[in-house]
């Protein structure tokens, strides 16, 4: 039997609907509204891309929206006054700087600037201390791997006692992730296992996996009879294998997007599973608006 298809992009509607009503109701009761400024530097297209799709989703959800473009050649100086201003705008709640950075600004110095309850993308070494204790110390989970949780749980995935198996160990997706689904709590209380590229033997750990969770950047690295029958397998692979005219625009060229798994044989046998694209992608922007949210609400104290 073919798997059920876990959509990013249903889950993605469905979140941004309840943020928008919350944000309104809000807005009645206290007059304030999230706001989120992003910070870009230089023109690398990915990035340009990201950046307009995260301001346009603040701006649809009513939030005040701030996008602060700068020159490639704005000095570490610079950018840190302009972190600094931000930390002090009352009218600002969250703070992302688009990554990657030119290579004479250090990037850590730059995360590690931003004010940490204005830190919407969790990679403050406070908000990654936090999110390693669990429970009500966690301010702010990354987005990714909390899109990828809520995804589960969203699926109506049994997660507690089950064998999930995290391929990657990226401070971005895999660490974080194998960390949240280990605390107590819902959506967590699994048994973590991370593999990655010094496991001996990738394929044996995998076919233990009730949820296996991949994010290695490597397209295809899952093959189908790696997967346990019936498994829950969240893709959060979004490798670039080449070009196609566009199908909206065939004068345009798009990238072919290719994920960590074999979706097309592994659908035969998951009993879930992401698509790619479709699938994480959509809900990472989705999880910025929803840290962003929480953030005004802290700063408000709104419960
Ligand atoms: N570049 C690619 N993904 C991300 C992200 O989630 N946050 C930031 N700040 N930069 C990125």
């Amino acid at each position: 039997m073919s798997a059920k298809i876990i959509s990013g992009t249903e889950i993605r509607e469905a979140i941004l609907e309840e943020i928008a009503a919350e944000v309104k109701e809000i807005k009645e009761k206290h007059s304030i509204v999230p706001g989120l400024v992003t910070i870009l530097v230089g023109e690398n297209p990915a990035s340009v891309s990201y950046v307009t799709l995260k301001i346009k989703t603040a701006h649809r959800l009513g939030f005040h929206e701030v996008q602060d473009n700068q020159s490639p050649d704005i000095s570490e100086e610079d950018l840190l006054a302009l972190i600094d201003k931000y930390n002090k705008d009352d009218s600002i709640h969250g703070i992302l700087v688009q990554l990657p950075l030119p290579k004479h600004i250090d990037e850590k110095k730059v995360l590690n600037a931003i004010d940490p309850d204005k830190d919407v993308d969790g990679f403050h070494p406070v908000n990654v201390g936090r999110l390693m204790i669990g429970g009500d110390e966690v301010k702010f989970a990354p987005c990714t791997p909390a899109g990828i949780q809520e995804m589960i749980i969203r699926t109506g995935v049994e997660t507690s006692g089950a064998e999930v198996v995290v391929v990657g160990r990226s401070n971005i997706v895999g660490k974080p992730i194998a960390n949240m689904m280990l605390q107590k709590g819902p959506g967590a209380n699994s048994t973590v296992t991370v593999v990655h590229t010094r496991t001996k033997d990738l394929a044996a750990h995998c076919k233990r996996a009730d949820i296996l969770i991949v994010a290695a950047g490597v397209p295809g690295l899952v093959k189908p009879e790696w997967i346990k029958p019936g498994a829950c397998v969240i893709d959060v692979g979004v490798n670039r294998v080449g070009e196609k005219p566009s199908a909206k625009d065939p004068g345009k060229m798009v990238a072919i997007l290719r994920g960590d798994v074999d979706f097309d044989a592994a659908k035969e046998i998951a009993g879930s599973i992401t698509p790619v694209p479709g699938g994480v992608g959509p809900m990472t922007i989705t999880m910025l608006m929803k840290n962003t949210l929480k953030a005004m609400k802290f700063a408000a104290e709104i419960q």
